[in-house]
């Protein structure tokens, strides 16, 4: 019996020396260290042995089993050790390593000049209408006839305004006004509304003019509203927008839509008034065309000219923008110079 439980002994410490993993340990555990083992088996059998063997073979099956599991124990050591060694190689992160660039977004100065607009006229009562009541893609019965624009406006003639070829008479909108129309027809007054978007024209390109650019449009109908709500509205948007110190003034105008009309001017920021390239010498920069609402357009949508009274503005938002800024050229804003974006 001491012969086999040294075979035993000789056996299985020689398949711990040849494990290679985990595994392999645990598979020599569950055959000869468990309860079946015949390790086991001969230590189950001690009590029917004569005391004189018992007191030999009950040690030494004891002693065998805890040097197994003890050399079982310092292999599997030796295993978990490599392979954490092993792991910890592949996973290994240089810390040092200098990280990689990752480009990020900002918003753009139009898209920021717009929000800050929107936003001043919010706190003056006026709420943007929905874009679908704002096609970019219009009509010439939007973007001119509502308007009360005669059928031989220069305006319309394809030297200033894109023509699509989807149908005749489907124009680039050259300005936001055919957002007023649209409103009126969806909403009867109290009517206090804006409309931010772009417009196209067919424009020789320069420092000053680009083939699209944007405007916000702006329209209020009610029951008495006159020319010095116009003045008081638009003077208060300048002022919050600009800021106490900067000198605007209101010139006569014409516009078809508009009885009367007037052009705001803000002084020139470049050279403050003294005349420079891009005020073309005068000291002024137009920001944006206004009046009251012609009764014929209020006719046309069906509002009684009688009874209820508007005005309406449109503001360039490039020149808005410029003249905050000091950018002296409008092709900076779509040319995608990271150079200029980055300053906003
Ligand atoms: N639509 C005009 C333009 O693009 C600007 C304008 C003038 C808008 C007078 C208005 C207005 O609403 O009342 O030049």
């Amino acid at each position: 019996m001491k012969e086999q439980l040294k075979k035993i002994y000789n056996e299985v410490s020689e398949l711990v020396k040849k494990a290679q993993t985990m595994a392999d340990i645990d598979d020599i555990r569950a055959e000869y260290l468990s309860r079946k083992s015949p390790l086991n088996e001969i230590k189950k059998g001690l009590k029917d042995l004569p005391d004189a063997d018992k007191k030999i073979i009950g040690p030494l099956a004891n002693k065998i089993s805890q040097d197994l599991e003890a050399e079982l124990k310092a292999k599997y050591d030796v295993i978990y050790k490599a392979e954490l060694d092993k792991k910890l190689a592949s996973d290994r992160i240089d810390v040092t390593l200098p990280g990689k660039f990752i480009p990020q977004g900002r918003i753009h100065p139009l898209t920021s000049t717009i929000e800050e607009i929107t936003s001043i006229f919010h706190t003056l009562g006026f709420s943007v209408i929905p874009s679908e009541l704002s096609p970019e893609v219009e009509t010439e019965y939007y973007n001119f006839d509502m308007l009360n624009v005669p059928k031989d406006h220069p305006a319309r003639d394809v030297q200033d305004t894109f023509y699509t070829n989807i149908a005749q008479n489907v124009v680039l909108r050259s300005q936001t006004s055919d957002a007023q129309i649209r409103a009126m027809e969806n909403q009867a007054p109290p009517i206090r509304i804006i409309s931010p978007g772009r417009v196209y024209r067919n424009e020789n390109i320069n420092s000053r003019k680009n083939n699209f650019f944007h405007q916000i449009e702006g329209l209020y109908v009610d029951k008495d509203i006159t020319f010095g709500d116009l003045k008081g509205v638009l003077n208060e948007f300048i002022r919050i927008y600009f800021g106490e110190s900067r000198p605007t003034r209101f010139r006569n105008s014409f516009f078809p839509f508009t009885e009367p009309s007037a052009e705001v001017d803000v002084q020139c920021i470049m050279c403050k008034g003294k005349g420079c390239r891009t005020c073309s010498g005068t000291g002024w920069l137009e920001i944006l065309g206004a009046g009251m609402v012609d009764p014929n357009v209020l006719r046309g949508v069906g509002i009684d000219p009688d009874v209820y009274s508007g005005f309406a503005f449109g503001m360039g938002v490039e020149r808005l923008a410029m003249l905050k800024y000091a950018i002296d050229d409008i092709r900076l804003f779509f040319n995608n110079d990271d150079r200029f974006l980055k300053q906003f």
